[in-house]
């Protein structure tokens, strides 16, 4: 049994736990805060293809250190998840690397849609915890951009009672977007051509489609307040329209390219900062349902890339946890907040069953971000320097415990 004494729940009570292990093991919890085991439906594991930027050997390990046991893995791998023999193959590739970590890491699959393999949709219905549909291209060449293939997505998943999960960014304006500034070299023209209009258009879009098809969306890394607009009104509506946000956007804006250059670049972009303060305002008011890290590792020699070759993406993972913990310190979360972000709704959302898993916390626990430190492959991350306040110290996965200090 796995015995954790006086430990401080989120109804500010005392009280021991008793948990069924292998293994026989006290601990004196006094200053610790208990939490659900966090649960991450956004995250680029990397396998198969990609594997010099992350492998599920490496990224388990990253998620027991940032308080996760469950994550959802995106398809835009190599090659993209797009047919059930396809989705199989990698099930098995990554059920090897979790038995060689020695972490029974719960997972879940994004099927991706192709439109040359739409028929392939139904078939995987059971394996798979929904659709992902990249409406403008982001990193790998999976995209839906046609408006017959698009509406197919939506209708085949209502049928099939599926969830569609879209990455919304509208393909047509970014391509005029991208002519229009070519030639510019800074990285901060990232965010102009992928500017705010072109989220809110793919969102617009994708809310229409599910108002059509009766389709349950989950729109991906809401940046904006724009998008934020169109998303209260669809569920003040009843549509079933749900939300993420990443760390990324609540906690770096548009500021940060100076210094960061290729490190902050990411799709959907770093924003100016009144969009981060709409984000925080939107989930105090339950508009945004969760938060997906986006953990889309690319190695330092990508990274530093000039502009146009340098691909998107950052690792997040073992630094959500500390950032939202700080954010309850600076007063705009409340713990119950983080807890809805990164368990409770999502476990609604995608109908997961209860599991007991947990993570303890000192929220007293101050500490900067060490890129020495990261279990990520890829060993960097745009968060390093901050002093955050609260940090993961425990985290328990179904009768296995690991003492984050002690994972190499
Ligand atoms: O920045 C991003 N990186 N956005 C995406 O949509 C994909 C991701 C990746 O896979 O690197
Ligand atoms: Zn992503």
């Amino acid at each position: 049994m796995i015995h954790i004494n006086n430990i401080q729940t989120l109804a500010n009570q005392r009280k021991n736990l008793s948990l069924p292990s292998a293994a026989e093991i006290t601990l004196n919890a006094e200053q610790l805060t208990l939490l659900p085991a966090l649960i991450d439906p956004h995250v680029h594991f990397r396998t198969p293809g990609l594997e010099h930027k992350e492998d599920w050997r490496t990224a388990a390990k990253a998620s027991i250190c940032g308080g996760y046991t469950t994550v959802f893995d995106m398809p835009n791998t190599l090659p993209p998840t797009v047919t059930a023999e396809l989705l199989r193959e990698k099930k098995q590739l990554i059920d090897k690397q979790l038995a060689e970590a020695g972490i029974p890491l719960r997972y879940h699959l994004f099927f991706g849609a192709d439109k040359n393999h739409l028929d392939e949709i139904p078939k995987v219905k059971a394996a798979v915890i929904g659709i992902k549909v990249f409406m403008g291209c982001s990193t790998g060449n999976l995209v839906i951009d046609d408006d017959s293939s698009l509406h197919a997505v939506f209708a085949i998943a209502a049928s099939q009672d599926m969830l569609v999960a879209v990455h919304a960014e509208d393909e047509s304006m970014l391509q005029q977007q991208k002519i229009k500034y070519s030639g510019h070299t800074d990285y901060s023209i990232h965010s102009t051509i992928r500017s705010p209009e072109v989220a809110a258009r793919a969102v617009e879009k994708a809310i229409a489609l599910a108002r059509l098809y009766k389709t349950r969306l989950y729109i991906l890394h809401v940046s904006t307040l724009d998008e934020i607009n169109l998303i209260k009104a669809a569920k003040a509506e009843g549509l079933a329209v749900y939300a993420e946000t990443t760390p990324h956007h609540l906690f770096i804006n548009d500021s940060a390219y100076e210094q960061w250059r290729g490190k902050v670049v990411m799709n959907p972009p770093i924003r100016p900062a009144p969009h981060q303060a709409a984000l925080f305002a939107a989930i105090r008011d339950n508009i945004i349902d969760t938060l997906g890290t986006d953990h889309a590792p690319h190695t330092l020699e990508e990274k530093i890339l000039p502009y146009g070759k340098c691909p998107s993406g950052i690792p997040g993972i073992e630094t959500a946890l500390p950032l939202l913990l700080n954010a309850y310190h600076e007063g705009l979360l409340t713990l119950e907040h983080i807890v809805a972000l990164t368990s409770t709704r999502a476990r609604e959302i995608f109908r997961l069953p209860v599991n007991e898993d947990i993570v303890l916390v000192d929220l007293n626990k101050q500490a900067i971000v060490n890129e020495n430190t990261l279990k990520t492959k890829c060993g960097w991350s745009p968060f390093v320097g901050r002093r955050l306040t609260g940090w993961p110290v425990y985290t328990i996965l179904g009768d296995q415990l690991f003492n984050l200090s002690e994972i190499k």
